[in-house]
């Protein structure tokens, strides 16, 4: 067994006898002496074998990048002139002494000892090499640290860890189901569950008061930097407690984490209301450390000549916003039409904008290529509303609201960051007070967190008028990214039967799909509330990381497979026949 790991010597341990295991991450050979670098996941040292101690020696001479070793020797100070500030170990090294080579490596296919600029397929087809990058090592360790601290934090608080199945039935959480065919009732099929949350509710009906699960959830949907098909849920459900009771503990979590693993001290969360953050942020996770506003100038702009203005300003369903971003004016005439291109990916038709090159030169000093449609007038007016100043640029957005909101609140990110305008640091917020439902395309209406969620109002009303009920959902936001989101649930059953109603879901579907969830409301069901954080988007913002494929050891590629296993993988006509499966030609 090893003494100590190769990245934990100091000079603590000047003149003792060391045994360590590890992988060569580099072999340096200086005309007589060989310097081998020593990798472990806990870091990097330095070891030196010189022609003295022949045996070693020649064995270093022979070993290569990757190959794992076994060394003893005694730990010194570096001399003069070679300390390396850059490492933990930088100060001493370990005078090699015993050598042996427990196994050789082929060339690997990726650098680990330098910053390489690698395809992300051979990464994942390699990861196990890819893993040995003390980047990659630190962020599992990382993850690892930061889990303990959250089962610690909800043990601590009376929370009871419990498992819920994977092979289950579906749980609507707006994707697709991952299905898995049953040898032993043909021709039917388990769902992978998209979350826990009907097993986390039953769990309060049989009275287990406050629960939490780390829990692998599983959706079929288009894949992101912030989306895996399986990924890992914070999962929490409480009795009792009021939706601010819930909301409190969980913002004591997520503080207490940051806390003990970033050394930052959150204030108390703020708390939005959906329709104040869609109104100034035009999205319903904004990020706060970017000051951009949308401003609406419907009023200003209803009668002006411009149809592509004047029209959706007259129109209930649509928006006329404006984008006031200071230091904008120097914008080169590329940059705003790529941030044109930008904003047509939401759907805008168009990105319009003015220039405030001297704010005393009057309309002198405005530069844009729609003051002629809109007018002076109307154009002074809006500028006097947003308060524009010297080198500001304004960009516009004129559209159906859910077009302007997602392409401006796109913009004012991208243009923030553009700019260098987000602050350092850690924005935290509650986003309270959702829509209970949203209208789809089609006309119909779908819940916007799940049909779990309680209305704030009664069922005579939430049926009544369902398109202006209020949810007690309440999402947690991370500098623009949706860290969790929860709610107080329904406990009744007649309750889950509107709201099953109003999303058309017929009693007979509801009976078939959600039988089991009304029986156990109606056998004495608490009122209950929780919540589920990503968690790999929690450990993704606390490592500074692009992507949630960087802190998940085996993650899925952008179309859901894994190069390392090539799953999803064909499989044998005998496994077929049992589960009664006949494939079809793929289109
Ligand atoms: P929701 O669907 O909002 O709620 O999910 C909770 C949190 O899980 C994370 N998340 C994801 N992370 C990575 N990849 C994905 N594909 C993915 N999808 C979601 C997000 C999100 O905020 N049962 C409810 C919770 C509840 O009501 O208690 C639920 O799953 O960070
Ligand atoms: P056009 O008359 O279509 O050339 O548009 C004049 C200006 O308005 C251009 O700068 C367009 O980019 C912009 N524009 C067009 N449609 C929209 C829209 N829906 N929202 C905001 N700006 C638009």
């Amino acid at each position: 067994m090893r003494s100590h790991y190769c990245g934990e010597l100091n000079e603590s341990h000047l003149d003792q006898v060391v045994l360590l295991y590890g992988w060569v991450h580099r072999r340096r050979d200086h005309g007589g002496v060989i310097f081998l670098d020593v990798r472990d996941r806990e870091g990097i040292a330095q070891v030196v074998y010189d022609p003295d101690t022949v045996e070693s020696f020649g064995i270093a001479e022979g070993v290569r990048n990757e190959f794992v070793i076994k060394v003893q020797g005694r730990v010194r100070l570096r001399p003069e002139g070679t300390v390396n500030p850059e490492m933990t170990t930088g100060k001493i090294e370990v005078l090699g002494k015993d050598l042996e080579i427990l196994n050789t490596a082929n060339t690997p296919p990726i650098q680990l000892d330098e910053h390489v600029d690698v395809h992300e397929d051979l990464r994942l087809r390699y990861r196990y090499i890819d893993l040995r990058r003390p980047e990659m090592t630190e962020k599992l360790l990382f993850r690892s640290k930061v889990t303990n601290t959250v089962r610690n934090f909800l043990d601590d608080n009376g929370f009871v860890d419990i498992e819920t199945p994977i092979l289950t039935k579906a749980t609507p959480e707006g994707a697709r189901d991952y299905l898995v065919p049953s040898r032993t009732h043909q021709n039917q099929f388990f769902a992978l569950p998209q979350s826990p949350q009907l097993f986390k509710q039953i769990l309060m009906a049989s009275g287990f008061d406050r629960y939490y699960q780390i829990a692998k959830c599983f959706r079929d949907e288009d894949l992101r930097a912030d989306r895996q098909p399986e990924f890992t849920q914070i999962d929490v459900e409480t009795s009792f407690m009021d939706d601010q009771e819930i909301m409190q503990i969980m913002e004591e979590m997520i503080s207490h984490v940051f806390k003990i693993h970033m050394d930052v001290e959150f204030d108390s969360f703020p708390k939005m209301t959906h329709q104040e953050a869609m109104q100034r942020y035009g999205t319903d996770k904004p990020d706060l450390r970017i000051d951009l506003e949308l401003v609406d100038v419907a009023d200003l702009m209803s009668a002006v000549d411009f149809k592509v203005f004047a029209g959706p300003a007259q129109d209930s369903g649509s928006r006329v916003a404006a984008l006031r971003v200071p230091g904008g004016a120097s914008l080169s005439r590329k940059t705003i039409d790529d941030y044109t291109d930008f904003v047509g990916i939401y759907g805008a038709k168009g990105l319009a904008w003015i220039k405030v090159n001297d704010i005393n030169a009057g309309m002198d000093g405005l530069q844009s290529p729609i003051i002629k449609f809109v007018g002076e007038e109307v154009t002074s007016e809006v500028m006097k509303k947003l308060r524009v100043e010297t080198g500001d640029i304004v960009f516009f957005g004129a559209d159906k609201t859910k077009i302007v909101n997602e392409a401006l609140g796109a913009l004012r990110v991208k243009v923030a960051e553009d700019l260098g305008q987000v602050r350092e640091g850690w924005a935290p917020l509650w986003v309270i007070d959702f829509p209970m439902f949203e209208q789809d395309n089609d006309g119909n209406l779908t819940s916007l967190h799940h049909p779990f969620t309680a209305p704030t109002c009664n069922s005579e009303e939430l049926t009544s008028s369902p398109l202006s009920a209020l949810s007690r959902a309440y999402d947690m936001v991370l500098n623009g990214t949706e860290l969790g989101g929860g709610s107080g649930r329904i406990n009744l059953p007649e309750m889950q039967q509107a709201v099953f109603k109003v999303l058309g879901i017929s009693d007979e579907e509801a009976e078939e799909k959600f039988g089991f969830l009304l029986k156990a409301l109606s056998f004495g069901c608490p009122p209950h509330g929780g919540i589920a954080f990503g968690f790999d988007r929690l450990i993704m913002l606390m490592t500074g990381s692009s992507s949630i494929r960087e802190v998940v050891a085996f993650p899925k590629t952008q179309s859901a497979s894994c190069p390392l296993t090539d799953a999803p993988s064909t499989v044998s006509k005998q496994q077929l026949r049992e589960l009664n499966i006949r494939l079809r030609e793929v289109e």
